[in-house]
């Protein structure tokens, strides 16, 4: 029996059902958020219909042809278009609802709108029928980005949202209804940046299966073993057709479902049909959920063009359904957001259950495991991650100068061009390596573009801060050995920028066509240095960009914040340096590492541990797996962008034995291994490092046998794994893998090697009782460990087929240097120590992969006046301590992120709560107040308030208030970053 307020809702939603004619709200309140929801019937079964559309940041096309809607020969899509018609729908009647997700095609539209149109906006934000979601510049990868890169792009699109809306245009909901699987920190960053509560489409589809049978598919997710509950805990929702609308209802210009035929008097009226059908289908999907309510995505890819075919047929089918209730029915059928969902769940007051690993591999049937883009396109990765770091750099130097780096003797710079850029990069088919070529060359133009932006920026503020205007000079590409100064100098300098908020220790290796050079420090010290000759894999690789013979090797020592410079002379009529030997040492080492090679074959064979006596048995090879081409007894799928499929679980060898060369020197010792024309590596041990250096060098890889390969490299160890193995999510916390196992279900495994592929983004270990090893990578790659005491890293792909998924071209690279097909190079490093202590050497390793040195080169000699050294911290940090973000924010205020970066049970130095005093922190910064916000920076910390769930089980220990210890100084645990925004005097 309906009570009287519901009497009254069914009357207006009657009225005002545009099917009537224009509405007939009269007194809209100025409301938004959850305030603004339709009301709800609490003894019916709710269906929240959310009209979306899902807007890639670049896929088929690069984010402006889809922002223009240009190149529509390749896909239909213009989202200039569906926001002009979204408004106008919208604006027909006030019950319509519409979210919008992505900030990156938003801000481009909302830049064109004349003040009117604004104005209109504003007023649909306000009263909730326009609601932001997500609300980053982009929807992120979550397999392949690093967490650094993707606070940044949520901070700058929920940025713009608060300054154009205010508090109505804060997202309440984090919604990832695309990316290829959920990482945990993914989850525990949108807890910490505020979210309610998250959304997505996909995950196994046995764990759906699962989930669907014991109603879990909502669940509370606890994202961090560190954080102290709830801080990372995040509400979860599956979606329940990904994220497109349920079969026949798809209203778009794109679907050719058919409209509701509501006359009589016309042919095919189907009205009682669409209700019926509509019902069942609401029907068996409330049997899967656990309240009474459900959730409907209406909409897909780039819908809603021409709205008003959505929105008419949607008000119909509204209008139509809700009047079965006079006959008994009780379906009640509302337009809705996420978050007017996501509040009817809070308000159920059930109980929920815990997730605390996390949604990798997806797989959406049994050969069709999306494992293969961890590591496609692996240039594309790599570049994206030098970028985070120049990007850093850049933001550092800007806030420790202020407007003096971006408007200095070298011009007009800016860090915007290129935080963008790197936003746009976050997309989940940008680094994720799963767009088509031209889009991928499109990312790669953004990221260089925004690094001309920021060069300005840096040499603006390194002249202030050194007081020399001498022309600072790039040299992009000294992986492969080019640099044009030091190549052809005879006296030139290098600065090297720390980013690292620590003094660190850097290898450097330098162009040089000189035998024999001085290197002299800021104090004028000499440093040890050595001059080797370029390998034969680096000549190969550069072709003719380079032509350097030699390269000089030396340690920098680079304060923190800061930058050190280093004076490079050429002494002349000095001899050649030796030539390499060519045989294979049995023993290469330093004063912590010992390395063993098989003589006979060139291979590693062992590592030890100079300090802590341990010693494992470590051989390492290279091999490719033959990539499915579809064509196949069990299944048709091919290898693709997205999906790991190899023929074979055996890989091919790629070759039993290395030819060897060795070059030992008081700096470094190399040994350069040749696997076969197009396999290379440099085993490189430094005299001061921890940890070994393995320089991989792998393509063009030869398609001419017809067989799409997908290189590995794989160590095989003494370590009695059993099975388990260890890889990052994000950069950041470490998760527990098992070979054959998902946590919270029973895998019936059908891909005996990409099925237990996992993304490794930062590093990856296998331990026993007594030894770890951790592989810390220079970008995201995908890996597992198959074989006890084995790991094994994909390093290049290139196939012949597409996967089907969509992008519809084969992942098969090549540029205009390398035609016959694309050579990448990267670096592996490898720690061995104690469980108990491993994490106290590989996160700070990781740290200095991800954010290195910058270095600039000035040709001759530095002007008398020139400051060599500068350090932007006043006093020295704990080691657990990172600067995450040091970035301007406005004229007269500094965003600055602090981070633990250490896990709470991890390691024996580090785990323990680290103090920080703001006031006394920069060098140059005059502090004069703070405040703390959100991660993401867009709603002050004090007044973040977020639903608290009901668990089935609480474990959740009473939350302990901690306080700082004093005004200026603040407490940062372990795995915490704290947001602040310094108020600094103007300069
Ligand atoms: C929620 O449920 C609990 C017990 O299950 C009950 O004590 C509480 O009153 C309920 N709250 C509301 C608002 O219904
Ligand atoms: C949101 O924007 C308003 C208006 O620009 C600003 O005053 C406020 O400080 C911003 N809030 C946060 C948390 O940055
Ligand atoms: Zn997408």
């Amino acid at each position: 029996m309906a009570s009287i307020s519901d009497v009254l809702l069914i009357v207006n939603l009657f009225l005002s059902a545009s099917v009537f004619g224009f509405p007939l709200h009269q007194d809209i309140k100025q409301t938004c958020g959850y305030e603004s929801c339709h009301a709800t019937k609490p003894n019916m079964l709710n269906v929240h219909l959310v009209p979306h559309t899902h807007d890639d940041v670049g896929w088929l096309k690069n984010v402006d042809q889809y922002f223009y809607g240009d190149r529509n020969d390749i896909q239909h899509a213009g989202v200039q278009y569906i926001l002009d018609s979204v408004v106008d729908q919208l604006l027909k009647n006030p019950d319509r609802r519409f979210i919008y997700v992505e900030m990156a095609f938003f801000y481009r539209w909302w830049k064109q709108q004349t003040p009117s149109m604004r104005q209109t906006v504003k007023q649909l934000v306000n009263e909730g029928r326009l609601e932001f979601i997500n609300g980053g510049w982009c929807m992120s990868d979550e397999a392949t980005t690093h967490y650094s890169a993707v606070i940044d792009q949520m901070t700058i699109g929920l940025r713009f949202l608060n300054e154009t809306f205010g508090p109505c245009g804060r997202p309440r909901v984090a919604w990832h209804i695309d990316p290829f699987g959920h990482a945990r920190e993914h989850a525990s960053m949108f807890a910490q940046m505020g979210y309610d509560g998250f959304f997505f489409g996909r995950l196994d589809y046995q764990d759906r299966e699962e989930r669907k049978r014991k109603k879990q598919q909502e669940f509370v997710w606890r994202a961090s073993e560190s954080l102290a509950p709830p801080v990372a805990d995040l509400f979860t929702g599956i979606l329940p057709n990904g994220y497109n609308p349920p079969d026949n209802f798809c209203w778009d210009q794109s679907c050719s479902d058919s409209p509701i035929r509501d006359d009589p008097d016309l042919e095919d009226y189907n009205v009682d049909d669409m209700v019926m059908q509509f019902i069942k289908i609401a029907k068996s999907q409330a049997a899967v959920y656990k309240s009474n309510h459900i959730i409907m995505t209406m909409g897909s890819d780039f819908q809603y063009e021409n709205a008003n075919l959505w929105y008419k047929n949607m008000d119909k089918l509204i209008h139509y359904v809700n009047a079965q209730q006079k006959n008994g029915s009780k379906v009640n059928v509302l337009y809705s957001t996420p978050s007017c969902y996501l509040q009817e769940l809070h308000n159920a007051n059930l109980t929920w259950t815990l997730k605390t690993d996390d949604f990798f591999p997806y797989a959406d049937d049994a050969h069709d495991f999306w494992t293969g883009y961890f590591s496609s396109r692996p240039a594309l990765k790599r570049y994206e991650r030098v970028s985070n770091s120049n990007l850093q750099s850049c933001n550092q130097l800007e806030a420790l100068v202020g407007p003096g780096s971006r408007n200095g003797p070298f011009g007009q710079g800016d860090s915007d061009t290129m935080r963008k850029a790197m936003a746009v990069a976050q997309h989940h088919d940008a680094v994720s390596g799963t767009e088509k070529q031209h889009v991928a060359n499109d990312y790669a133009k953004r990221l260089a573009n925004g690094w001309q932006h920021c060069q300005v920026l840096i040499s603006n503020s390194l002249a202030a801060l050194s007081n020399s205007l001498a022309q600072r000079i790039y040299c992009n590409n000294l992986n492969i050995s080019i640099c044009s100064v030091t190549e052809s100098s005879e006296k030139f300098s290098v600065n090297v920028y720390n980013p690292l908020a620590r003094p660190v220790n850097w290898p450097v290796r330098l162009p040089v066509n000189g035998s024999s050079y001085l290197v002299s420090d800021a104090r004028g010290i000499p440093v040890d240095c050595e001059v080797i000759r370029v390998s034969r894999a680096t000549q190969e690789v550069r072709r003719s960009r380079g032509s350097a013979v030699n390269e000089l090797v030396f340690q920098m020592q680079a304060p923190p914040l800061g930058f050190t410079t280093y004076t490079v002379t050429l002494l002349k009529n000095l001899p050649r340096p030796p030539s390499p030997k060519h045989h294979t040492p049995a023993v290469i080492q330093n004063k912590f590492l010992k390395v063993t090679f098989d003589t006979t074959t060139g291979l590693l064979s062992g590592l030890t541990n100079l300090e802590t006596s341990q010693s494992i048995k470590l051989k390492q090879n290279f091999y490719w797996y033959n990539a499915s081409d579809g064509n196949n007894s069990q299944s048709n799928q091919s290898s693709g962008a997205y999906i790991f499929r190899p023929n074979s679980s055996t890989p091919f060898l790629i070759s039993k034995t290395a030819k060897t060369e060795t070059i030992q020197t008081s700096v470094v010792t190399e040994v350069r291994q040749w696997f076969s024309p197009w396999v290379s590596q440099v085993v490189r041990l430094y005299a001061d490092s921890r940890t070994l250096e393995l320089e991989w060098t792998v393509g063009p890889l030869p398609i001419d046998d017809d067989l799409g390969k997908e290189v590995i490299t794989r160590f095989d160890t003494s370590i009695n794994t059993s099975q388990y193995f260890y890889t990052d999510s994000n950069g950041r916390e470490v998760l527990q893998r098992r070979t054959n196992f998902r946590p919270t279900w029973h895998l019936r495994q059908s891909e005996p090697i990409a099925g237990n592929y996992y993304p490794i983004n930062s590093r990856a270990y296998i331990k026993d009782d007594v030894d770890q090893l951790t592989v810390v990578t220079d970008r995201s790659q995908g890996g597992g460990s198959i074989y006890n005491g084995s790991l094994e890293i994909m390093l290049h792909r290139r196939l012949l087929y597409d996967d089907t998924r969509g992008v519809g071209e084969p992942l098969n690279e090549s540029s205009s240097v390398f035609p016959e097909g694309l050579v990448v190079r990267g670096r592996l490093l490898l720690s061995l120590e104690r469980p108990a202590h491993a994490a106290d050497v590989h996160r700070l390793v990781a740290q200095q992969m991800v954010l290195q040195p910058l270095l600039t080169f000035t040709d001759g000699e530095l002007e008398p006046q020139a400051k060599l050294e500068f350090t932007g911290l006043q006093a020295v940090l704990p080691p657990a301590v990172h600067v995450l973000t040091l970035a301007q924010w406005d004229t007269d205020s500094v965003l600055l992120r602090l981070e633990h970066q250490f896990q709470a049970e991890e390691g024996k130095m580090n785990t323990q709560p680290e103090t920080v005093n703001l006031q006394k922190l920069f060098s140059t910064l005059e502090v004069v107040g703070f405040s703390e916000l959100n991660l993401s920076a867009n709603q002050w910390k004090d007044e973040m308030k977020r639903f608290n769930w009901t668990l089935q089980k609480d474990e959740r220990p009473l939350p302990k208030k901690f306080p700082d210890p004093s005004q200026w100084e603040v407490t940062i645990r372990p795995m915490e970053i704290r947001t602040f925004l310094l108020r600094t005097s103007s300069r």
